[in-house]
């Protein structure tokens, strides 16, 4: 069976009879007239068509908790949906603590993540009663033992685990050791175990934690990192007598940016996941514990798009032809940061033969400002609207402000209906934190 994340369009993306393209019930010409572009869009029906989908796909075992990753798209009307659909929350910062609490989320499904957390940030964990702190290093548990403390609470936690498993997207590597900046290494955990049971009474271990990559198209690698997880908590049972009955498996699952992608579905996902599971609840003869899942990008991606109005262009002699939009690298960073691909389409000419290769550049102060190379469009000219897909996960989430350009407005579309959920930012809220120091106004 398919799934939403399999898409490169979101599924409600259709020509409408002006002859344009609409999502959500909504023309995207008339969006980017009424509110400016660049815009990123959002169709609710893609949201929920894919939470349905995880939800689906992950029912046949019995204790499954579905996090949204925040990281991939952040905003409280986004926590909104998420939340009514059942989801918890994996966060990373004080700013997406703050973002899901003024959604009004029950904090108890809130995982917070990291590998640098800051006193301020726990300490806001704790008062806010966020559920769970995925403690990733040895001077992350001292510092909220502390913490604990001070407030005179215990807090719950788990144990953020490398594997040993490294994702490459298309391939993995399975090694002793992983030399990366998360997570406590196979060899370390005892140690950090027999620091919670003699030293840190303010903490409660509940379960291990590890992510193994992001954009996987591989389904076995998520059996080896079950495995790994299981294994690691019978031997902490064997020696500690330790029971914990939590496992977090991270998030990662891939989209279709473009049409050489092939992510599984996560009926595929579920499937591996599941049978894993219960294969090594058997092997290892251990109670079946509680199942975390937290993807973000398969969740919100394939819902977003980005509109832009084409501007200039330049034909090099002999070479590419270019043409800029009023966008780029600091509304989608991903092209030039990963050289991520894209798909785009010109929103007002959606039937028109494909008569052209263009280069899409970005308006930004970079050469590298490049959001599409060499794409095949139809014959393009200044003011069309060009809608690039599947922008929902990591574009909003990494903007900047660079070039003191304000960041885009996010509108919501849901059966012809259009809500602004991030207001575009003015040329005064650009200076709000700018400060002038007395003596240099003299
Ligand atoms: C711990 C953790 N969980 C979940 C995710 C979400 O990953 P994805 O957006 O690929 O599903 C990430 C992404 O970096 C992560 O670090």
């Amino acid at each position: 069976m398919n799934s939403t994340n399999q898409f490169i369009k979101p599924l409600t993306t259709k020509k409408n009879e002006n002859g344009n393209i609409e999502i959500g019930g909504c023309d995207l010409v008339l969006l980017a007239e009424k509110f400016g572009t660049p815009l990123y869009v959002l169709d609710e029906y893609t949201i929920r068509s894919i939470c349905k989908d995880y939800k689906k796909a992950f029912s046949a075992y019995d204790k499954v908790n579905m996090m949204y990753a925040s990281k991939a798209l952040c905003t409280m009307a986004v926590s909104k949906i998420l939340d009514n659909e059942g989801f918890g929350f994996d966060v990373v910062s004080a700013g997406e603590i703050y973002t899901v609490y003024k959604a009004g989320i029950n904090m108890a499904k809130v995982l917070f993540n990291g590998n640098n957390k800051s006193y301020d940030e726990l300490a806001l964990a704790i008062k806010l009663g966020v559920g769970r702190i995925s403690v990733d290093n040895f001077f992350e548990l001292s510092l909220l033992n502390e913490i604990a403390k001070s407030y005179d609470k215990t807090v719950d936690i788990l144990l953020r685990i490398t594997p040993g498993i490294e994702c490459h997207t298309h391939e993995y590597i399975q090694t002793g050791h992983l030399d990366s900046k998360f997570g406590f290494d196979l060899t370390q955990i005892d140690e950090a175990v027999e620091l919670i049971l003699n030293n840190y009474s303010n903490l409660k271990l509940h379960g291990l934690h590890a992510h193994i990559g992001s954009q996987i198209f591989e389904t076995k690698i998520y059996g080896d990192e079950i495995e790994i997880l299981v294994r690691e908590i019978k031997r902490l049972d064997d020696k500690f007598g330790l029971k914990l009955d939590e496992i977090n498996i991270g998030g990662g699952l891939g989209v279709k940016y473009t049409e050489e992608d092939l992510p599984p579905s996560t009926y595929e996902i579920a499937n591996i996941v599941i049978d894993s599971l219960n294969k090594c609840i058997k092997k290892y003869n251990i109670e079946p514990p509680a199942l975390f899942i937290e993807p973000g990008r398969s969740i919100i991606s394939t819902s977003g798009v980005t509109l832009y109005t084409l501007g200039s262009s330049k034909q090099v002699p002999k070479g590419r032809t270019y043409f800029a939009v009023d966008g780029g690298m600091a509304d989608n960073p991903r092209p030039s940061m990963y050289q991520a691909k894209y798909y785009a389409e010109i929103a007002n000419k959606p039937d028109c033969e494909l008569s052209q290769e263009i280069t899409v550049a970005g308006r930004f102060c970079e050469s590298g400002d490049i959001l599409i190379k060499d794409i095949q469009l139809p014959q393009v000219e200044e003011g069309d609207i060009l809608c690039v897909y599947n922008t929902g996960a990591y574009n909003y989430s990494m903007a900047s402000n660079y070039n003191r350009v304000q960041k885009p407005a996010m509108i919501l579309v849901n059966n012809s209906q259009s809500d602004i959920i991030i207001n575009r930012e003015t040329l005064d809220d650009l200076v709000h934190h700018d400060v002038i120091p007395d003596r240099l106004s003299k």
